[in-house]
């Protein structure tokens, strides 16, 4: 076949995903995979009969754009519940396919071309390309290490007429860090009187430990008056092969995010929606228990590295831990993460892979969202290292 040039690409510093890397590495090397964020176990037993009742039912055909009336309900009832905040169902929530459209539909929805986006490094990898191609300029602020904190002096220096949004994301990934009150206060302090919008990408919301509260943008009055929140029941309900997430914003903001929403994906699959309603009504128990269920496992997993060389600080949220593996080795990250995958078995991801610059991190990501039997099998082998 003759070869033809493709045509200049809109992303050119973008390659294969990471998570996509490490993932066939770990595939092609037989290890155990603690690298991309997903549980190795089931949803709820019942969370699936319900999808499968539904579908038996006749629940097969494309859903409202915006999302089953019944899911959106029971997201404000959930909202209401647990951010004391009161937001329409009908104007204000949007069920979207993953967090990942969400995040990506908001930044086009409000993100003109030439205006900047703060994002702070390490960050979500999705974060930047969808920045770009709405033609906006990514400013990254470098969270404070080793905490992982926001440094809210450096957000003022970045803070230009040209800013347009901000996107903030507790709990962290991959860090785990999580926002305090006094973090939402000082972001609101920074933008008042300003038309700099928040997107709050929160889709680890139900994972912050030690009896922490999350604290939601949408528990800020005057944040969540300007903000874009979005969340993933891929996270809450073990199931991030579903795809299923929500975006919720003032009725303005949802207005222009849904015109994009519209015509990126339109709706999001049926008898999971009907399904998620259910059982968000009948089952609240689920996520108010996920914080001590992923609390259990971030312990036995941090016990399993302290028989080895890999140093870690207890993770505040996510079902992510970062460990220094610097007594193990001198090679950057990403060249370790590799080598641990090929001699050793175990699959990790190397920090830098967030971040844009050259620092130098000696820190990989390990997933601790899985069986007892595989983090155990997995201890064995970094303890071998
Ligand atoms: C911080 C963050 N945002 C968004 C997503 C995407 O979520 P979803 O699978 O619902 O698209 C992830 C998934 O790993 C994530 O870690």
């Amino acid at each position: 076949m003759r070869h033809v040039p493709g045509p200049p690409s809109k992303l050119p510093g973008v390659g294969t995903t990471i998570f996509t890397v490490m993932s066939g590495l770990a595939a092609e090397h037989g290890a155990i995979n603690l690298s991309q964020g997903f549980p190795d176990f089931s949803p709820p037993a019942r969370l699936i009969e319900l999808v499968a009742a539904h579908m038996r039912a006749g629940l097969n055909q494309y859903a409202p754009m915006a999302g089953l009336p019944a899911l959106r309900a029971a997201i404000a009832d959930k909202v209401l519940d647990l951010y004391g905040r009161r937001v329409d169902a009908g104007s204000e929530v949007t069920v979207t396919p993953g967090a990942t459209e969400a995040l990506f539909c908001a930044v086009q929805a409000v993100v003109h071309r030439g205006e900047e986006v703060i994002l702070f490094e390490p960050a979500y990898d999705s974060y930047e390309p969808a920045v770009q191609l709405a033609g906006g300029v990514a400013v990254r602020v470098p969270l404070r290490r080793p905490r992982f904190d926001v440094d809210w002096d450096r957000v003022r220096d970045a803070l230009t007429p040209r800013t347009r949004l901000i996107i903030v994301n507790t709990p962290h990934n991959p860090s785990g860090a999580v926002f305090a009150r006094a973090d939402l206060e000082a972001l609101a302090g920074l933008l008042r009187g300003t038309r700099v919008l928040v997107l709050g990408d929160e889709v680890y919301e139900h994972m912050v430990f030690g009896g922490a509260a999350h604290h939601s943008v949408l528990t800020h009055e005057e944040l969540a008056a300007r903000g874009m929140v979005v969340s993933s029941f891929g996270k809450t309900y073990h199931a991030t092969g579903w795809k299923v997430g929500y975006c919720i914003a003032p009725v303005g903001l949802t207005q222009e995010f849904r015109k994009i929403h519209q015509f990126v994906q339109f709706s999001v699959a049926t008898p999971m929606q009907a399904a998620l309603a259910d059982f968000l009504v009948e089952a609240p128990e689920h996520h108010r228990q996920l914080a001590g269920f992923y609390q259990t496992k971030r312990d036995y997993f941090c016990r399993l590295l302290e028989q080895t060389r890999f140093r870690c600080t207890p993770s505040p949220g996510t079902y992510f831990q970062l460990a220094d593996y610097s007594a193990l080795s001198d090679l950057p990250d990403v060249e370790f993460a590799r080598h641990l995958t090929i001699r050793y078995g175990v699959a990790a991801i190397p920090v830098s892979a967030f971040s844009s610059g050259a620092r130098v991190e000696r820190l990989v990501r390990f997933c601790f969202a899985k069986d007892d039997v595989t983090l155990d099998a997995a201890g064995e082998r970094l303890k071998q290292a």
